[in-house]
């Protein structure tokens, strides 16, 4: 168990990356509060986490909002005194050239994708400092490291994940607190269909057309949650004492080329 007696943060688990790294950690032993906006998913998640035999407790909220990232935080340290981990998960995905992003989507994705993970951290640090340790796992994507075509909003705001990981990374090296960021690439979440990205609606086609839009990963597919779960986990433990301000690229080697 390799969070035995450490009490995690995992923001937006109510499904995809978030859902997939709170089951991984309660496997792992760890103390969870989680968070998101649909209740009802999250209460789902709590309760999976809890047959594992994990203390998870999920709290609704909107880490749009200040105020809900500060009740997370005091949410945490009421229920198990400590937080040792947080894992800087939720996020939107926004599309558009710098011409066609409106301010609206602008500021929303700024807000849930960067503002947000600063708030959380801004929130934790002291409390990490006090303990004399602390791990934070930021999400950043690929697009932390490299662009692609019409997600202007969105790659702006992963860029800023990635500089303010590393930027945090510095500024707490010496006080035993360590920031990393997973950098995931095209990774399968049910969001995807509860969108209608793929056309077709029984699995077979769905599977299909899945395939067919993954071929210019090289290894020919997408990620699963899971995978970038396990790399959380990596960054999040022991396993990972001497790395901090790294951007941990699992993308089935799309960077590479
Ligand atoms: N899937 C990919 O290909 C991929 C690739 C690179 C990076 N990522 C990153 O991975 C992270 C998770 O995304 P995902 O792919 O797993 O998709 P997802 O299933 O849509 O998960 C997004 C999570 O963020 C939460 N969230 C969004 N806005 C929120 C808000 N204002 N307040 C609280 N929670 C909020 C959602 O919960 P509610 O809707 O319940 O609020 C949900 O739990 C994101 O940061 C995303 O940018 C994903």
């Amino acid at each position: 168990m390799k969070l035995e007696n450490k009490t995690a943060i995992i923001t937006g688990a109510t499904s995809g990356i978030g859902k997939a790294t709170a089951l991984l950690f309660a496997e792992e032993g760890a103390n969870l509060v989680i968070t998101g906006r649909r209740s009802e998913k999250g209460k789902a998640v709590e309760a999976q986490c809890r047959q594992k035999g994990c203390r998870c407790v999920f709290i609704e909220a909107d880490h749009s909002k200040l105020e809900d990232c500060q009740m997370i935080a005091d949410a945490a340290l009421k229920e198990f005194g400590q937080i040792d981990i947080l894992f800087n998960n939720a996020g939107i995905v926004t599309k558009g050239t710098a011409e066609t992003t409106s301010e609206e989507v602008w500021l929303d994705t700024m807000n849930i994708n960067v503002t947000a993970v600063w708030h959380m951290c801004k929130l934790v640090i002291p409390h990490m400092k006090k303990q004399g340790q602390g791990v934070i796992v930021n999400n950043g994507s690929d697009w932390s490291v490299v662009a692609g075509k019409n997600a202007f909003p969105y790659i702006m705001s992963k860029g800023a994940v990635g500089m303010m990981t590393k930027a945090m990374a510095l500024d707490y090296a010496r006080e035993n607190i360590r920031v990393n960021a997973v950098c995931p690439g095209d990774t399968f979440v049910d969001r995807w269909i509860e969108k209608g990205y793929f056309e077709g609606s029984d699995p077979v086609t769905i599977a299909e057309a899945v395939k067919e839009s993954s071929a210019y990963i090289p290894m020919g597919r997408f990620g699963k949650p899971k995978e970038i779960a396990k790399a959380v986990l990596f960054l999040a433990s022991d396993d990972s004492t001497f790395a901090t301000g790294h951007l941990l690229l699992v993308d089935g080697g799309n960077t590479a080329q």
